[in-house]
């Protein structure tokens, strides 16, 4: 399946769609990004900003679920459980942002779901060797990359549509690192985000 293919029936394409509709709010962002001061003094869409964090949230939740299965697999090379490891990790910041920015705004965060019910949803039996890992993490990597590129045209702000350029290029980093290890050819031109 192609990396195409596989990015339009992943879950975080939920957040690609809905993040036409529910714009993230400049303030949001400024909190995500640690910028307080940014943040204050400006209107915010509240409801709006917690939906849409609520939905990354959950995608957070399931890339950490993603590679805390990968390290239990046992089908990880050394070097690919210290990728997966830093990765996780990452995923997990971004998580405490996001939930502090809920949490700023009032709202209440997402609860993620169980380990049991990620590997059903990701079809985690279907796994039999490394090469099917990484595929999986960089199918959820790209994901990730589409999803919060997507936000940045809707921000007036230069400094936070900076912010979410950043998480973007963490996970394009993820995803590049990934899609190298697997031997696959190179991201076409300009194709993050198209
Ligand atoms: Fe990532």
């Amino acid at each position: 399946m192609s990396n195409e293919k596989l990015i339009q029936t992943s879950p975080r394409r939920l957040f690609l769609g809905n993040a036409s509709k529910v714009v993230l709010s400049a303030s949001a962002v400024a909190l995500l990004g640690g910028k307080d001061v940014l943040a204050a003094g400006k209107p915010a869409d509240v409801k709006s900003d917690i939906a849409i964090l609520n939905v990354a949230v959950g995608l957070e939740y399931e890339g950490i679920a993603a590679y805390a299965i990968a390290l239990q697999s046992g089908l990880l090379s050394p070097s690919h459980v210290k990728a997966a490891t830093k990765f996780q990790d990452d995923h997990k910041a971004h998580n405490d942002a996001l939930i502090g920015t809920i949490k700023k705004l009032g709202g209440t965060p997402v609860e993620g779901k169980s380990i049991a019910d990620y590997a059903k949803a990701l079809e985690v039996d279907k796994l039999k060797n490394e090469d099917d890992v990484l595929s999986l993490a960089a199918r959820l990597e790209l994901g990730a990359t589409n999803a919060y590129l997507s936000v940045i045209p809707a921000l007036k702000d230069s400094q936070l549509a900076k912010i979410a350029g950043r998480l973007a290029a963490e996970e394009a980093t993820h995803f590049a690192l990934l899609n190298f290890d697997l031997k696959r050819p190179f991201a076409p031109t300009m194709s993050f985000g198209a």
